[in-house]
């Protein structure tokens, strides 16, 4: 993922009031990386959480919260341009050019909207927001064409579908006002177990481990997260391949001899469940310490956060406007009579 001289765009939907450690290793510790080898914008997709929360004071709360934990992680607005979808008019309106170059028939197969047909089973309890969430993705992403897209993989059918949309534009037009972006996915981390040991670390299903919550939280959300299933006791021999608590640990830990020591002793049967956890713990402060102390101060003195999104509105608006403006022309909405 080392791209030089290349834009690269991503966004996250604020649907939680803050972020667990596989948003962090999965998405915004490589996006936050490639600050430094690319010309970067990300945004906070405010837009895209409306198809789940209807509620006033749990949205406003939860875009705050995730703007101060991606700066508190390293958001750098010096290299970044980093700002919030609802700002940047163009991403609903060339959403709405947008539908017209994808069919039904391929937006019923995308997956947000089948599991949440196949969990609620009735198609009357799912909103055309929700169903045409991939079309403001795919807005969100080509108004800024955008060598890369750094996502989990939960994300990859989404920039498929972007690719698809762009693809059928340009040959309507017969034009490349669209290049296709690629989905930067890592294959190491871009899809970190949850706390179950089963499924992918996600809010949704309560397996999370956070970042910014208080010791006390993180703590007990760490000591209940599964480890080797077949061992009953402390003196039988482990697995550590799989294991959560070991992913966790090569994710977090910077001690990296305590953690082959404690893989060793693990495999022997010489170590409880209790010690790696603990350990583990100790590892998560020492890992967030600074971003966690950053993030204090920043809930202290919100104007930080708004210039540096004020200003990344104004940025991320030039170049949407151009793109948006080159749309309306390619398509003849903009002709003798609106054009200056
Ligand atoms: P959640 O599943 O907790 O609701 P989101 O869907 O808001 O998380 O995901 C935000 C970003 O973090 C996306 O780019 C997504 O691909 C990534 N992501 C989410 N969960 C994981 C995970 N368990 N492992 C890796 N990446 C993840
Ligand atoms: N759908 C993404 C998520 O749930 C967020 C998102 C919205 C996004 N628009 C985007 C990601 C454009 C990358 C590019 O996390």
């Amino acid at each position: 993922m080392t791209q030089t001289n290349k834009r690269i765009l991503s966004g996250i939907t604020p649907s939680g009031s803050s972020l667990h450690i596989g948003n962090y290793f999965g998405a915004v510790k490589p996006q936050l990386e490639l600050q430094n080898t690319a010309e970067t914008y990300y945004f906070m997709a405010d837009l895209h959480a409306l198809t789940t929360i209807h509620d006033k004071e749990t949205l406003e709360k939860n875009i705050t919260g995730v703007v101060l934990d991606y700066i508190a992680l390293g958001l750098d607005p010096a290299k970044s341009v980093f700002f919030r979808q609802s700002d940047v008019p163009a991403h609903s309106q060339l959403m709405v050019v947008l539908g017209n170059y994808v069919m039904y028939g391929q937006m019923q197969r995308m997956h947000a909207f089948k599991d949440k047909l196949q969990k609620d089973a009735n198609e009357e309890s799912i909103n055309m927001g929700l169903f045409n969430y991939p079309i403001l993705m795919a807005a969100d992403i080509l108004l800024y064409k955008p060598y890369g897209v750094p996502v989990g993989e939960d994300q990859r059918q989404h920039i498929e579908l972007t690719r698809d949309i762009a693809e059928n534009f340009n040959k309507a037009y017969q034009t490349d006002v669209f290049p296709l972006p690629e989905p930067l996915i890592s294959k190491e981390v871009g899809k970190v177990v949850g706390t179950d040991g089963q499924r992918k670390m996600s809010k949704s299903l309560g397996n999370t481990i956070g970042i910014f919550e208080d010791e006390a939280v993180i703590r007990k959300q760490i000591m209940s997260s599964f480890t080797d299933p077949n061992r009953k006791k402390a003196t039988d021999p482990g697995t550590v391949e799989g294991n959560p608590v070991f992913i966790y640990h090569e994710l977090l830990n910077d001690n990296a001899s305590e953690v082959e020591e404690l893989k060793t002793r693990y495999r022997a049967g010489k170590v409880g469940d209790v010690e790696v956890k603990e350990k583990l713990f100790q590892a998560h402060q020492r890992y967030f310490a600074s971003a966690r102390a950053k993030r204090k101060e920043l809930e202290s003195n919100l104007e930080v956060a708004r210039d540096i999104l004020a200003d990344g509105a104004l940025r991320a608006g030039k170049l949407a406007t151009e793109t948006l403006e080159e749309v309306y022309r390619t398509i003849g909405i903009r002709n003798q009579l609106n054009n200056k």
